[in-house]
């Protein structure tokens, strides 16, 4: 039979050549139904590179969602830069204690996170939970974790916007966003006190819908509030069932943190 590879691989200028890496052909003919064909095979180094790529490619893709969510997240000047290393420790037990488990909650975060692990942390306003909590998000961050920090009141804007008749986004469609990310950073929860009145009755639900689709697929979620799980119920006006799930996805990490308001300290005077 005549060799018919130069005809149907007209383009391989050599099909002798070998890989200048490991020396291996990286031309194969081989025949089917009586015709030779020359085709191009990958040699151990080419399918690294592949593999590589592919890896690069995979990281870029993570890289451009966590700035995304970098963008999205309301870790404002204040917080943004919040790192355990510049935090400052040692003034209030309470506050460090927290900050023990904060901190090693990131360090074990493949396992914590995998197993949806999450902390509830309260107290008075000003002892430090959001500062502690930006920590946790932007040391994850840093880790290539997609986290969003974000509350109540921003997730309800959001998916109220897509009300919107242009809106190209569906309720649904948000909400399983929210539900979605691999750490939620709930700040703040309980500010708002839940009446009977129809939007209240709306929230309820959009915060109920949330918090049951990760407790579901048992997300991590990191939450932040001026009150303990029984005044959500009984002052805030929180679902019960809603609190319930709350309270199991912090199990073993509710977490008060005692002591007076960081705010009133005095800065350093420079005029
Ligand atoms: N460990 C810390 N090191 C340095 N600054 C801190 C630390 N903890 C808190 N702060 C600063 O103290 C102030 C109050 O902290 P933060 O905003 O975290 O309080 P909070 O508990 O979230 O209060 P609220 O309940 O009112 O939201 C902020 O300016 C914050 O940057
Ligand atoms: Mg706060
Ligand atoms: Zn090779």
């Amino acid at each position: 039979m005549e060799e018919v590879a130069e005809n149907f691989a007209p383009n391989i200028p050599n099909s002798e050549e070998v890989c200048y890496v490991c020396g291996a052909k990286i031309f194969r003919t081989a025949e089917f139904m009586g015709i030779k064909r020359t085709f191009k095979v990958m040699c151990k180094c080419m399918q690294k590179q592949q593999e590589e790529e592919k890896i690069r490619q995979e990281n870029q893709e993570r890289m451009r969602k966590i700035e995304k969510l970098k963008k999205l997240s309301l870790l404002g000047e204040r917080y943004k830069n919040a790192t355990f290393e510049n935090s400052k420790t040692g003034t209030n037990s309470s506050f460090d204690r927290a900050f023990g488990r904060c901190r090693k909650y990131c360090e074990l975060y493949e396992e914590t996170i995998k197993n949806g692990y999450g902390i509830y942390l309260f107290g008075d306003k000003g002892v430090g939970k959001t500062h502690l909590t930006a920590c946790m998000a932007n040391e994850l961050l840093s880790k290539c974790v997609p986290v969003l920090f974000t509350n109540l009141f921003e997730i309800s804007k959001a998916v109220k916007s897509t009300f919107n008749r242009e809106s190209n986004q569906t309720e649904q469609n948000l909400i399983e966003r929210f539900a979605n990310i691999e750490v939620l950073f709930f700040d703040d929860l309980g500010t708002e006190i839940f009446t009977n009145n129809s939007n209240d009755t709306w929230l309820q639900g959009l915060l109920f819908d949330l918090i049951n689709k990760r407790y579901n697929c048992k997300k991590a979620t990191i939450f932040s509030s001026n009150h303990s799980l029984n005044e959500l119920i009984n002052e805030r006006g929180i679902a019960e069932k809603t609190v319930d799930r709350i309270s199991e996805m912090a199990s073993g990490a509710v977490i008060k943190i005692e002591g007076a308001s960081l705010r009133n300290t005095p800065k350093t005077q420079i005029f």
